[in-house]
């Protein structure tokens, strides 16, 4: 059997940040992936390591100046990166969608929950004034809002956080996109509501075949909803593979790294937890080949001088010169 065409093709995208007088700041190294109807994929990794910069390069939402953008990121067959700007207001919305970081910042705090979410359906579905009230607080239900049509009068500083995310899935998901970013979406909420956004993001996936990239630093997340997982250092996918396989054999020093800095239930009391030493900003910019070589463990002569290229092999990408054993592979 082949596997579908993907949906969403990025291939080598870089973005580097410019300031005049000093050296171009790298955010992103050539990141490829690929993400296809009904399917979550992970974009997991550190704070800093550029998992915003690139869901806002996808969307074309970074600023155009002081900013350089390479690669492509392809959707049915055509660069986003390439499209007019009118062109690509269309397409955001209508084709792809994203729930950011932080909901009251993302959300107008001087109109109404109900009219953000109906002007995106009146504009993108071209719906009258109360048939796309109803729709709104249809969606509104959708995504479990308590009592929809008085919320729909409600202002975003009278709900709640978990509620606010709810509002801003919504507005994501009024215009039908068939690829949603999720940048962190319950980082700010506190566990219960936590688990109830990801088993909506899940439902929606599951019933209305969105393909979804989901952004975390949290590896619970992680296992909860992706299927695919793509860990990034600084900038690079330094491995990428199935969500069973990156638990069960992580490769890479620092997925190997990131999965021991877990507290598991089934520790000894009083053992301490295995923290990676050192953090992604203090190398940034990085000297070394391997941005992660100062960091490392398994750090060998070479890491320091030639940059791992990233080898595929059954399904896994890895980009190390001196991977953890595949004992149980
Ligand atoms: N507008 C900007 N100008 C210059 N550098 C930037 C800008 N935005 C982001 N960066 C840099 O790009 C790098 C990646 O940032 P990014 O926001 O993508 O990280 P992240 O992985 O989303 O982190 P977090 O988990 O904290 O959200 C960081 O080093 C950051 O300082
Ligand atoms: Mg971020």
């Amino acid at each position: 059997m082949t596997s579908p065409e993907p949906l969403l093709q990025v291939r080598d995208l870089r973005v580097a940040f410019t300031r005049r007088g000093e050296p171009d700041s790298v955010a992103v190294d050539g990141v490829s992936f690929d993400v296809a109807a009904g399917q979550v994929v992970g974009l997991v990794g550190e704070s800093g390591c550029g998992k915003s910069v690139t869901s806002m390069a996808i969307m074309r939402l970074l600023p155009e100046r002081g900013v350089k953008i390479s690669g492509s990121v392809r959707m049915d067959g055509e660069d986003l990166l390439t499209l007019s700007d009118a062109q690509m207001r269309e397409r955001r919305g209508r084709d792809l969608s994203m729930v950011f970081q932080d909901p009251l910042t993302s959300l107008n705090p001087v109109i109404s929950v109900g009219l953000q979410v109906t002007e995106v359906l009146r504009r993108h579905r071209g719906m009258g004034k109360e048939s796309a009230r109803k729709a709104a607080a249809d969606l509104l239900e959708r995504v479990g809002i308590p009592d929809p049509r008085r919320r729909l009068d409600s202002y975003p500083h009278e709900l709640s956080g978990g509620m606010r995310q709810r509002a801003l899935i919504a507005i994501a998901l009024a215009c039908r996109p068939r690829l949603l970013i999720a940048d962190e979406p319950t980082t700010a909420l506190d566990v219960t509501i936590q688990a109830q956004i990801l088993e909506l993001l899940r439902e929606l996936v599951r019933e209305t075949g969105t393909a979804l990239i989901m952004i975390t630093h949290d590896l619970g997340v992680v296992a909860g909803l992706c299927e695919t997982v793509n860990v990034l250092y600084a900038g690079r996918i330094v491995e990428r593979a199935q969500r069973h396989r990156l638990f069960s054999t992580p490769r890479h020093p620092y997925t190997h790294g990131l999965l021991q800095s877990i507290p598991r239930l089934d520790a000894p009391a009083g053992e301490p937890l295995a923290a990676i030493r050192g953090s992604v900003v203090d190398n940034v910019p990085w000297t070394h080949a391997c941005a992660f070589a100062p960091r490392c463990p398994r750090s060998l002569e070479t890491c320091v001088e030639v940059s791992p290229t990233g080898e595929s092999s059954g399904g896994r990408l890895l980009r190390c010169h001196n991977p953890v054993p595949a004992n149980a592979e």
